[in-house]
């Protein structure tokens, strides 16, 4: 009997570029739908942009337009990326949706009816200046604990601290600069630490709804038996925000984690009106449908804690399991701006690169746990030439070209006991169960495994020497029906990571769209195929050195547009560096920096860039300095010019997208933020271009 099946993804913040990261998640839940679909089963994929919250509100602000156009902007690049790499979303919604106010006056109804809200007056950082109270990431300051400076208000990036915004040293606001203020205001919280929340969350948490490794993490957060760790949640802020008023009080809005993963419902509720689903069926309590939230392990808590307790107390089916990946590195490391390797998915797909390479990539690594995956770029493309075109896209191309040219398109009866073809037959059903498992990386490997098998038989009768002999039409003709008999089975096995792939494939043998119980099946007798075209080309590994080039940004800091809060202790990360291994140089440390009065000959808007303006350093010789300095925020190009300044001369040449980047000049700023800004320095008059700064 076919399964319903409802699946999410995480919904992407409407205030940032899908980049790789974000793909190994919607790839993988794509993966996994696809083979749903392709096993018979009725399933559904749903995700939104998940638009709320005070970031996106500044940021509209920022660029002179309102949230609404930024989210609608936002959404249409977030759904191109996603058609681009074949991510077949049934629905993707917006949370700013009617449907999702709906759910979330709702939830909030039912938990208020249920008492599992109250209020509580708190106090909170201000910002005097801007007007309105600052998340904690827009809080800065120095760390409490290592005193590094210019920390989050949540958590230092230097020691891995975690603590409140008000135990900052000097605290500054990110937005305007200002001292912030302590102010009170009246917030509505959900009672998570309610004893019915604890006690459904111990049972739901040890239910076998999560990984392994996801559920110890929860005994550790609700605390041993008897010592209920959680604590309340505060779902509200207060005007300016953007997002839903809260119903019965004015001025309080929804905080963007109540209605994030309502908007999970939203957007399914929105397809279920479209395409006559009964909302209900798959939402109510008893309900025999099952739902998956696919999500990255940083966002467990609100997955396995507030979200299933939410549900539970508000009359609503819990998710059937919740399924956390780990993060991606690249290269080893963890994606840099600076070193090109924060690649974006518009970037991918516009330097040509095939996104269903990517796709294999990322399946050929993905398992069921949380582990963090690494995207080798050598590898990526070895693998990729290896595997798909090397092994698998040979066999067709082995063989196609016979059929057509010496017997009309036309295939000969398959050898249905001919041991590879069997393999690949018994093999399904297990690769069946790694897919609904999430263990492609052990799919892949039985599939390049059976398509080795493939290749062999093919190398074993050698159409290509058959075809020079006479009289050895028939086994010539029986060779590549076989080869592509093979093929067509690899191909039902390898759909739903290449789905575009299978397309060409089906397009090319003339065959409906396959479905998983079609590994079973042959090709009949003189069934007639279409001309071959060639299906997939060779990862050139200049593309992916174009890649790095196109994503390499300037040093300048990321503007403060990064996620909401999160919980704090999902916020750790890891020490990056021991403080004070930096606190001296020598004398001769500093005399190998080449210090030099530059004249500022000209200056100039980089198209495509934020941050940078283009200037060009006359210092004293014959060849100019090209230098991308990050201080558009604080100059106008036209005043800069004729002005000197000092610039470092013997800094190593960067290639940026935008050209070499010849040495950098020196700025002043306040790392308190209580005077904001950045101030160029200036030498004293008659200082002239090229002399030495020491
Ligand atoms: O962490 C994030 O990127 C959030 N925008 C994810 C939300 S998932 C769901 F709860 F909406
Ligand atoms: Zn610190």
């Amino acid at each position: 009997m076919s399964r319903k099946i409802l699946v999410t993804s995480a919904l992407p913040y409407a205030n940032g570029s899908i980049h790789l990261g974000h793909l190994v998640e919607y790839i993988q839940t794509d993966i996994w739908v696809r083979y749903q679909k392709m096993a018979g089963n009725e399933c559904w994929y749903v995700c939104a942009d998940d638009t709320h919250g005070t970031p996106i509100m500044l940021r509209a602000e920022k660029e002179g337009i309102t949230p609404e156009q930024l989210i609608a902007r936002v959404h249409g690049e977030h759904a191109r990326d996603f058609a681009g790499f074949g991510v077949g979303f049934d629905n993707f919604y917006s949370t700013h949706s009617d449907e999702t106010r709906d759910c979330a006056n709702d939830i909030y109804g039912k938990l208020k009816a249920a008492g599992l809200i109250e209020t509580r007056t708190i106090e909170q950082y201000y910002d005097p200046v801007k007007q309105l109270f600052l998340p904690d990431r827009f809080i800065k300051g120095e760390c409490p604990k290592c005193h590094a400076k210019d920390q989050y208000g949540d958590n230092c990036e230097v020691c891995g601290a975690a603590y409140a915004p008000t135990d900052l040293i000097e605290p500054y606001s990110a937005v305007s600069g200002a001292k912030p203020e302590l102010r009170s205001s009246e917030h509505y919280f959900f009672k998570l630490s309610d004893p019915r929340c604890e006690s459904f969350l111990r049972g739901y948490t040890s239910s076998g709804v999560l990984q392994t490794e996801a559920a110890n993490k929860m005994q550790e957060w609700l605390g041993a038996p008897g010592e209920n760790k959680l604590t309340d949640w505060d779902i509200s802020r207060d005007a300016p925000y953007f997002g839903f008023e809260i119903p019965d009080a004015p001025g309080k809005y929804f905080y963007v984690w109540l209605d994030a993963p309502i908007g999970y419902m939203g957007s399914f509720k929105n397809l279920c009106a479209r395409n006559g689903l009964d909302f209900n069926e798959y939402f109510k309590p008893d309900s025999t449908t099952e739902l998956y939230h696919f999500i990255g392990k940083d966002i467990l808590y609100f997955h396995a804690l507030f979200w299933p307790a939410e549900l539970a107390h508000a009359g609503y089916r819990t998710p059937t399991k919740i399924f956390a990946h780990g993060f991606l590195t690249v290269d080893g490391a963890k994606m840099s701006k600076s070193r090109g390797t924060f690649i974006t998915a518009e970037s991918y797909l516009n330097t040509g690169l095939n996104p269903e390479w990517l796709r294999y990539y990322y399946a050929a690594k993905l398992s069921a746990s949380m582990e963090d995956i690494d995207l080798n770029l050598e590898d990526f493309a070895a693998r990729v030439n290896s595997d798909l075109v090397g092994k698998y896209v040979n066999i067709a191309s082995r063989s196609a070209g016979f059929v057509a040219k010496r017997f009309n398109g036309q295939l000969a009866p398959a050898a249905a006991e001919l041991p590879a073809i069997k393999a690949i037959q018994e093999a399904a059903p297990r690769i069946a169960e790694l897919y609904e498992a999430r263990e492609f990386a052990k799919a892949m490997r039985e599939i390049m495994a059976l398509t080795d098998a493939a290749n062999q038989y093919v190398d074993s009768v050698k159409p290509w020497e058959l075809a020079k002999q006479e009289g050895k039409e028939s086994e010539l003709h029986a060779a590549c029906s076989n080869a592509l008999n093979l093929f067509r089975l690899l191909t039902v096995l390898l759909k739903p990571i290449l789905p575009v792939l299978a397309g060409k494939v089906e397009k090319f043998l003339n065959i409906a769209p396959l479905a998983w119980a079609e590994a079973q099946q042959l090709l009949a007798a003189g069934h007639g195929i279409n001309a071959y075209e060639h299906l997939m080309t060779r990862v050139d590994p200049k593309l992916i050195e174009k890649l790095v080039e196109a994503n390499k940004e300037s040093l300048a800091p990321a503007p403060e547009q990064s996620s909401p809060q999160r919980h704090a202790e999902h916020q750790q990360k890891e020490a990056q560096a021991a403080a004070g291994d930096e606190a001296q140089c020598t004398i001769d440390d500093f005399m190998k920096v080449d210090l030099r009065i530059a004249r500022i000959a000209n200056a100039e808007h980089v198209d495509g860039a934020d941050k940078l303006i283009r200037l060009t350093l006359d210092i004293g010789d014959a060849r100019p300095r090209q230098v991308f300095a990050g201080i558009k925020s604080a100059y106008d190009p036209a005043a800069l010019i004729g002005r000197l300044t000092v610039m470092v001369a013997n800094l190593a040449p960067r290639k940026m997208k935008f050209g070499l980047s010849e040495g950098m000049v020196l700025a002043g700023s306040d790392l308190t933020g209580n005077t904001p800004g950045l101030f160029l320095l200036s030498p004293d008059s008659g200082a002239q271009p090229g002399m030495r700064v020491k």
